[in-house]
């Protein structure tokens, strides 16, 4: 990071590989953190959550730890880009990015969590507040290495979180956003209150003279009114965004909204700590601590000819570099260049032409593959950073030569590809949700291919399909059979 070579990190990449993909961010080399161990952790540490930098979002989504002692983090996982893209997001590659819009850094901000990162030998702590000082700035530099969180773990015996906020569609970037945690006393009256709100400014904002309002009230004394006032006093001098999507009045009042919403779900559920998050083996994940490869190795230096280095196995330097992976069952080698991606590794070295290229920044879905059985877009991670992984294409799913899944027979059946351009990626996600959960509900079917686009907008037979499957796996609903 230091010899001024313009190097970035990566370790999720879901936001630095669309940038790059968009020639918005070119760098000249990347290093890659994410096989460091040391950065990969949710621990307690006397009264605060420690998390390293390099922690997946979906293992904070379903982690124990964090959903009883930070239950406000949990709860804004979910609203997280999709599963597949928090399936490789960390939590630092968030707070490093410092989107206005963040759900992460909101929380940060909110529950004025710690972030240490390192410069050099030089270790250093700040407050999340001083951390984040504009859109996609921070203090961190150039040179810094963000190694973590710590985020406070409140004593109260009855904490309660809320988390709202507005986009045009489920993922996208909000509007505004708003978070609250209250804590109560055995009398239902609030004891401590910790508000912030999103998404409208460049930095997450904290509402500590509200908060300090609510203190010593019950929840029948909890008035809009004076809610509202705060929000508005707050951001009568900050600069509020204003684009073609809201305007700043609409997020000024979205934001107060909002707030309201969060306040009054946490007095709610301040009764008890868990957060109504679907658990992970209901969503087709791997458990929370389940480390994706035990393979420790680091990779670096993607986009320029440098070494790849795993310590397990010593590659000579050289451009091209040598992958190992297991592609549906089977364990395959190729020497590609660093920078290829994994979707065009599949594509063009292995000839899986089912993993197909649509928006190749993130958006669409189409390019979806399992990596160790949980779904990811293979157009977002170089073929490098899979090695030593497993990886499903749509081509591993059939049963023999020339014979469909069950899955891929009632897609078929119902009529649930048009074109089929989406279709191995909505098979791919199909499978992961049923390999965990056997009978889901149609809102998790929903939830399950959310991530993914159709272009022929045939989502009525896409889910209908899956459904069926569910049914046929269990053994219900078979097709007739014989004349
Ligand atoms: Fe990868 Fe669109 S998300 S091609
Ligand atoms: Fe055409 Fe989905 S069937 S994109």
């Amino acid at each position: 990071m230091g010899d001024g070579d313009e190097a970035r990190l990566i370790a999720g990449g879901q936001t630095l590989v669309p940038l790059m993909a968009m020639r918005l961010a070119r760098p000249k080399r990347l290093i890659d953190i994410a096989r460091i161990p040391e950065l990969a952790f949710v621990r307690k540490e006397d009264s605060a959550i420690a998390i390293g930098a390099t922690t997946r979002q979906h293992v904070l989504e379903h982690d124990p730890l964090v959903r009883a002692e930070v239950p406000l983090l949990a709860m804004v996982m979910p609203h997280i880009g999709h599963a597949p893209t928090r399936a490789r997001g960390t939590l630092g590659g968030s707070l490093a990015n410092a989107d206005p819009a963040a759900e992460i850094a909101l929380v940060a901000v909110t529950l004025e969590a710690t972030l240490a990162y390192r410069e050099g030998a030089r270790a250093i702590e700040t407050a999340a507040a001083e951390f984040f000082t504009g859109p996609m700035t921070t203090v961190l530099p150039p040179t810094g290495l963000l190694t973590g969180a710590r985020f406070p773990i409140w004593r109260h015996a009855r904490v309660g979180v809320g988390f709202h906020e507005v986009s045009s569609r489920t993922s996208d970037f909000a509007f505004a956003s708003a978070a609250a945690q209250i804590a109560l006393d055995e009398a239902g009256i609030c004891r401590r209150a910790a508000l912030g709100i999103g998404a409208v400014t460049s930095v997450p904002l904290r509402l500590d003279r509200l908060g300090e309002k609510l203190e010593n009230l019950s929840f029948q004394e909890v008035q809009e009114k004076p809610i509202r006032e705060e929000v508005a006093a707050l951001l009568s001098d900050q600069d509020v965004f204003s684009d073609l999507h809201a305007s700043g009045d609409y997020r000024r009042r979205a934001a107060a909204a909002l707030l309201i919403r969060a306040i009054f779900d946490a007095w709610r559920n301040a009764d008890q700590t868990a957060v109504d998050v679907i658990p992970a083996e209901r969503a087709g994940l791997r458990p929370a601590n389940e480390s994706l490869n035990p393979v420790i190795s680091v990779g670096r230096a993607f986009t320029q000819a440098v070494d790849y280095w795993v310590p397990a196995r010593a590659y000579p330097l050289r451009d091209d570099t040598i992958v190992h992976l297991d592609v549906n069952g089977a364990a395959r080698s190729v020497e590609i260049e660093p920078r290829t991606s994994l979707l065009d590794c599949l594509r063009e070295q292995f000839l899986l032409t089912g993993a197909h290229a649509g928006c190749e920044h993130g958006v669409c879905g189409a390019c979806t593959v399992l990596m160790d059985g949980t779904p990811i877009r293979s157009c977002l991670m170089f073929a490098v950073q899979a090695d030593g992984h497993a990886i499903t294409t749509i081509e591993g799913l059939t049963p023999g030569p020339g014979e469909l899944s069950i899955i891929q027979d009632t897609f078929c059946e119902t009529h649930g590809m048009q074109c089929g351009y989406c279709t191995p990626a909505m098979i791919l996600a199909a499978h992961a949700l049923l390999a965990s959960n056997p009978a889901p509900a149609r809102a998790e079917i929903v939830r399950a291919v959310s991530a993914n686009l159709c272009r022929c907008t045939g989502y009525a037979q896409i889910i209908e399909a899956i459904a069926l499957a569910a049914e046929r796996m269990r053994g219900l609903n078979r097709p007739a059979t014989g004349p």
